[in-house]
């Protein structure tokens, strides 16, 4: 299983820990970066794992900006691609479940890395139920055709 993984300047760090854990539970990562500290901008990370996922390179992947806010707003903008950000292991959990998100953020400005490996592992180890999901995943997909 494959990992699009990308960061703007205020998450380095935090995607090279989280890029570690991953890679430690078998993952293969395709890492995007930066990983250089001089500010940087946040869409262009955004939209390389949002093709990535939606081109079929990666099965799913983890953008980390300072909220996680801008970057998962620009991996959202590529067709085909659920976001989801979020900042506790619940709203992961149900995001893989109930949305079948194939991408995640989080914000190295807003949770530590504890939680954000605790996230990781929600959003990994749940599937998609399908089910009375499908028919809202679908009208979410019709959505990039109107
Ligand atoms: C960078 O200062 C910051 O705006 C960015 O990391 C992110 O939080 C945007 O949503």
């Amino acid at each position: 299983m494959k990992i699009a993984m990308g960061n703007d300047h205020t998450a380095v760090e935090m995607k090279n820990e989280i890029k570690a854990y991953v890679e430690a539970k078998g993952y293969e990562v395709i890492d995007f970066g930066t990983n250089a500290l001089e500010s940087c901008d946040y869409p262009v990370y955004g939209e390389n794992v949002g093709r990535a996922v939606a081109d079929g390179k990666a099965d799913y992947g983890i953008a980390i900006c300072g909220t996680g806010i801008g970057i998962g707003i620009a991996a959202g903008k590529v067709k085909g691609v659920r976001v989801c950000t979020c900042s506790e292991p619940y709203s992961a959990r149900l995001s893989r479940m109930h949305n079948a998100t194939n991408v995640l953020t989080f914000g190295a400005r807003v949770i530590g890395v504890e939680m954000a490996k605790m996230i990781v592992d929600e959003w990994l180890n749940n599937q998609y139920e399908g089910g009375r999901h499908q028919r809202r995943v679908d009208q979410l997909m019709e959505i990039e055709n109107r």
